[in-house]
Formats: structure tokens, C-alpha cells, sequence
């Protein structure tokens, strides 16, 4: 004990900042770890997140979660979690009808806030979600949080560099397969019950951001969308009607006049989490995958001899590559979840030092914006019509 040297954590108090996350599900878990893992990621973390409360209708379980991830209480009731003076950063990670009230009642009460994607279940609610935040002048941001994976981050500087030249495509998809069996029960098929809300909003979502985010705004969109089982089992042997989307193919056009593909599906039987994409340029092409998330694909032609021109698959853990993790040493593959740390820790960083959270942050527009394609390319299914955009 005698060479015991006592850390005065008091001294730290400047860069402390409250958070509040409803929710103690998947991303419930996935943003505490991420907050948690924020001090010890970066070498100079942007702040000391202070776990103040989880929030959950069942006690037991929602206590269960908040002690295991060490927050000082929890409350049962979201009204409550709003309203606790000591939270500054209000996180909604509840189900996606859950999105809208509790987001817009935190803006109310001054809280900078993170809502999980999608922003919310229509255009009507995500515009008023904006709306608010402007008004109160308070922090925001969807969380896309696969914007803020290395290998994505390191192919949006290439673009921006000009190092693919024009582009030309863009071929993102997002496939699950948890509904490819019709006699699979619907409690185990999430986007069919009646808390879920389809493929589109679900995964659909993820690539039109990375799409915008990547390539740009876009202009026109033509879609198509299915549902193979419109009739599901549950558990108690009572039928459901499926109402929501299982597949969608969309053509989408850019402002930059480059064109794509995006696909979202949860009946891709074999995959469990492909998320993929690749971009054609002038001068070059990139390639990513989820499931080999360090590695980004390249081809740059103007910087490859002939000879040993190709795509080339690069380890992106570098610490001079875009947000690195720097309690791994190069080539120490980083997880899934880091997408999250890095997200949420560009969130913090805005809220304490009064940063933009865009461009590389979703802000609320941009969650706005992906809702209104969402909504058209429903629309073009159903109608069989291109559709222009405008926001
Ligand atoms: N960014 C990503 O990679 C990603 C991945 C999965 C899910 N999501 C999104 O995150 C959100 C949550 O998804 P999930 O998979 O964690 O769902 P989940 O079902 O595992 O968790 C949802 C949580 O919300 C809570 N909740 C629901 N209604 C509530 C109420 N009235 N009061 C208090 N709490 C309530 C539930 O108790 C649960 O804790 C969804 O919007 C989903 O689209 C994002």
C-alpha cells in the first residue's frame, strides 16, 4: 500500500458529460459498451462519459442491464429519464415507433440528443424532429454510425480527394436472412412483428446514408419492394398478417448525375449481415464489407504500375488512418461495435467543444432526408413511377 499513488478524479470535472439512454435492448447494450470504452479508445478522449440512468418498462431486467454497465440509477418511465437535470445527452436507442415523442420532449428539455436510426417512422415526424432541434439549438445526430468506421471514413477522403475521379456508381446492399423460412415463427422475424417496421427503415436506411454520405444528395428514385410471406405463425399458434416490406431494389440518381443500386433484404437466405458496397470512378473503384470491416478495397489507377495494378486490399488500422483505434496496434482488427465508439464519441466531442456534428456525423437532416427517399421509393413501388425528389 505504501507506494499507493490516488487518482483525483475530481480534476476531470470539466470534460464530464451526463447521459441518459432509453432503451437496454441491443443498441441499449451497444451504447453504454461504446461510452464506456470511449476514455480508453482515444489517447486524448474527447470527455468522461458519466453513465447517469438507463431507462426500460420491466425493472428488473432494466436494473439488471444498468448495473452491469455501471450507471448510477435507472427509470422505468422515459418521461422521468427526460426530465433528470444531471443528463446532458439524451440517447434514444428504443424501438423505432418509440423514436419521435421521447427525442422531441428531451429537445424540449434542452438535451443534446442521439437517436438510433431510423430517425422515426415518417417524414412528418422527422421534419418536426429538426424542426425542434433547430430551434432549440441544442446538438443532433441520426446514428449511422457505419460513417464512422476507418475503412468507411478512409474511402469518403479518397473520394474527396478526387483520387476515383468522376464517379460514376455506386452498388450498395444490406442482406439478412431472418425471414427467408416461411415456418420461421414471427417473434424470431424482428421487422415482421408489430414492433418492427421492415427492411427498408431497418436496413434499407443504412445504405441510402452511406449512399448520400459517400457519393451525394440524390435526385430520383425507382423502387420496388415485397413482402414473400404475408402470413406468419407467432409462438402462441395465432396467425399475424406481415404488413411491412421483407425485400426492396431501388434505382436511385445523384445530383453529381452518377447512378446506383441499393438493395435491402431480410430473406437473403445464407446471409446473416452483409452489408456491402462498391463505387466506380474515372480514375478508380472502392470495395467494403461488413463482415470484413477493416479492409478497405482499392484500385486507383494513376498510382499502381501496370503490372501490379489490381484492387488491393488494405489493412485500415493504421494510426495515421481516420479514426483510429488507438489501443490497437496496426493490424489488430477492430470489432462491429466500433463503429459506435467512434460515432458517439464525435457526438460528445460535439456537445463539449461546440463543434458541427456534420459532415461526418448524420444530423437530423440527414435522418430527415434518408425518411423522404424511404417514403418515395414506397411510393414508386406502388405506383411503378420514377420519382424526383425535393426535400
Ligand atoms: N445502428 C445500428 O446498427 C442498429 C442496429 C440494430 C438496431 N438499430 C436501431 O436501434 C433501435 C433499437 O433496436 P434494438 O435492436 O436495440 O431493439 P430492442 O428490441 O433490442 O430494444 C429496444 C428497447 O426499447 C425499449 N422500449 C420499448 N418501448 C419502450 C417504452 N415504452 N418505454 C421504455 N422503453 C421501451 C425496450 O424495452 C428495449 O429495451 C431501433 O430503432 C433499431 O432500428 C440500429
Amino acid at each position: 500500500m505504501k507506494q499507493f499513488n490516488e487518482i483525483d478524479y475530481t480534476n476531470i470535472g470539466a470534460k464530464r458529460v451526463g447521459i441518459g439512454v432509453l432503451g437496454y435492448g441491443f443498441m441499449g447494450k451497444v451504447h453504454s459498451n461504446a461510452y464506456l470504452k470511449m476514455p480508453y479508445t482515444y489517447t486524448d478522449p474527447p470527455a468522461h462519459p458519466v453513465l447517469i440512468a438507463m431507462c426500460g418498462r420491466d425493472a428488473g431486467k432494466v436494473k439488471d442491464s444498468a448495473m452491469r454497465f455501471g450507471y448510477k440509477g435507472y427509470y422505468t418511465d422515459w418521461q422521468h429519464l427526460v426530465e433528470d437535470p444531471r443528463i446532458d445527452i439524451f440517447d434514444n436507442c428504443a424501438n423505432d415507433y418509440l423514436h419521435f415523442e421521447p427525442t422531441l420532449a428531451a429537445i424540449k428539455a434542452g438535451k443534446h440528443v442521439v437517436c438510433e436510426k431510423p430517425l422515426a417512422k415518417t417524414v412528418k415526424e422527422a421534419k418536426q424532429l429538426v424542426k425542434a432541434a433547430g430551434e432549440a439549438g441544442v446538438k443532433h445526430m441520426t446514428c449511422f454510425n457505419y460513417r464512422f468506421l476507418p475503412a468507411v471514413r478512409l474511402a469518403k477522403d479518397i473520394i474527396e480527394r478526387g483520387r476515383i475521379g468522376t464517379i460514376y456508381q455506386f452498388r450498395g446492399r444490406y442482406l439478412q436472412h431472418s425471414g427467408h423460412n416461411p415456418d420461421e415463427m414471427l417473434e424470431n422475424v424482428k421487422y415482421a412483428t408489430v414492433k418492427g417496421s421492415g427492411i427498408m427503415l431497418g436496413l434499407g436506411s443504412h445504405v441510402i446514408d452511406m449512399a448520400r454520405f459517400l457519393i451525394g444528395d440524390i435526385k430520383s428514385v425507382c423502387g420496388l419492394s415485397k413482402t414473400f410471406v404475408k402470413t406468419r405463425k407467432t409462438m402462441s399458434g395465432k396467425n399475424h398478417h406481415v404488413e411491412v416490406d421483407e425485400a426492396n431494389v431501388a434505382v436511385v440518381e445523384f445530383e453529381n448525375e452518377a447512378i446506383g443500386t441499393i438493395e435491402s433484404s431480410g430473406v437473403s437466405t445464407g446471409h446473416k449481415n452483409q452489408n456491402t458496397w462498391e463505387i466506380n470512378g474515372s480514375k478508380g473503384s472502392l470495395m467494403f464489407d461488413l463482415e470484413d470491416l477493416n479492409h478497405l478495397y482499392v484500385y486507383l489507377e494513376d498510382e499502381q504500375n501496370e503490372d501490379v495494378r489490381g484492387f488491393t486490399k488494405i489493412s485500415v488500422t493504421e494510426p495515421s488512418h481516420p479514426n483510429p483505434c488507438l489501443i490497437l496496434p496496426r493490424g489488430h482488427n477492430a470489432g462491429w461495435e466500433y463503429g459506435h465508439v467512434h460515432a458517439l464519441s464525435h457526438f460528445v466531442n460535439c456537445v463539449l467543444n461546440d463543434l458541427p456534428v456534420a459532415p461526418y456525423g448524420a444530423t437530423f437532416e440527414d435522418g430527415y432526408r434518408v425518411q423522404v427517399i424511404m417514403e418515395r421509393l414506397k411510393e414508386s413501388s406502388e405506383t411503378g413511377r420514377r420519382i424526383q425528389l425535393t426535400f
